[in-house]
């Protein structure tokens, strides 16, 4: 479960001003794919079954960031550090995800609705709950099923690699999904379907056009960004609040 706390007028006003702060570190350090990576694998923990895990602030602990999936995410976390200071009062928690939400609308992605209240945790969860980036249909189903989430919120969060790139220090892998990887748009499907050998493709981004009903998405997608827009901002938004009841 994640907790919540009050958000009264001056929290609110908080937020805002985080908000404006967030798109200006986010111009300066040229850093909206790292930060929407960072709110993703804080809220991708999450295990509907056990009501554990989620968008918790947990990722900032040792415990948590040393998971290898979350290699290089230390870089965002200390980003992020500068505007907790200078907004104490918003949790870690609703910082991070704030910040993938900015990070989505600055670099040209629909709006996604926010809603504060996070609590943080010291609960850590065990290692092993992100994805695996080496494997299939199966394993992609079984992580994203036990967040509660469909196979249309699994195509569409994959969009999500329609910014930023790889690096082999980090997770092994090289190189960027798309060829402008500063704009969110709907070019990772597009790309995807066409099979460009010069652009990044993990084997679990192969396995969107294996499943039929991945594939249905992907098709969809492609051919019509202002569907993939709408879905991707629901999903974004039930991603950004799982086991989390305002
Ligand atoms: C099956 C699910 C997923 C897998 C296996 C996966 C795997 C990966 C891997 C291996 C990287 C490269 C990390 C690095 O070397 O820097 C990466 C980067 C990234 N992922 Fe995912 N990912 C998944 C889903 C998502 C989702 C749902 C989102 C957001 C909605 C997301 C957003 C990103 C972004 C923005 C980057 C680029 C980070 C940067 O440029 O530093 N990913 N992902």
């Amino acid at each position: 479960m994640v907790g919540s706390i009050a958000v009264d007028a001056e929290y609110s006003k908080e937020i805002e001003k985080a908000r404006r702060d967030l798109r200006h570190l986010i111009f300066s350090k040229r850093c909206p794919a790292l930060l929407l990576r960072l709110a993703w694998h804080d809220a991708g923990t999450y295990d509907a079954k056990t009501n554990t895990g989620g968008p918790n602030g947990t990722i900032r602990h040792e415990q948590e960031i040393s998971h290898s999936a979350n290699d290089g995410l230390t870089i965002a976390v200390d980003l992020l550090e500068g505007i907790k200071a200078k907004h104490p009062k918003i949790s870690y928690a609703d910082l991070y995800q704030l910040a993938g939400v900015v990070a989505v609308e600055v670099t040209g992605g629909p709006t996604i609705d926010f809603v504060p209240g996070r609590e943080d945790s010291t609960n850590c969860t065990e290692d092993g709950r992100l994805p695996d980036a080496k494997q299939g249909v199966t394993h992609i189903k079984d992580v994203f099923y036990r967040m509660g989430l469909s196979d249309k919120d699994i195509v569409a969060l994959s969009g999500g690699h329609t910014l930023g790139s790889a690096h082999p220090e980090r997770s092994g892998f090289e190189g960027a999904w798309t060829k402008d990887p500063t704009k969110f748009d709907n070019t990772f499907f597009v790309e995807l379907l066409q099979g460009n050998s010069e652009l990044l493709q993990l084997p679990t981004d192969k396995a969107l056009l294996e499943d039929p009903e991945f594939r249905r998405y992907v098709e969809l997608y492609a051919k019509d960004e202002d569907a993939f827009f709408s879905d991707y901002a629901a999903s974004h938004k039930k991603l950004s609040e799982l086991g989390f009841k305002p």
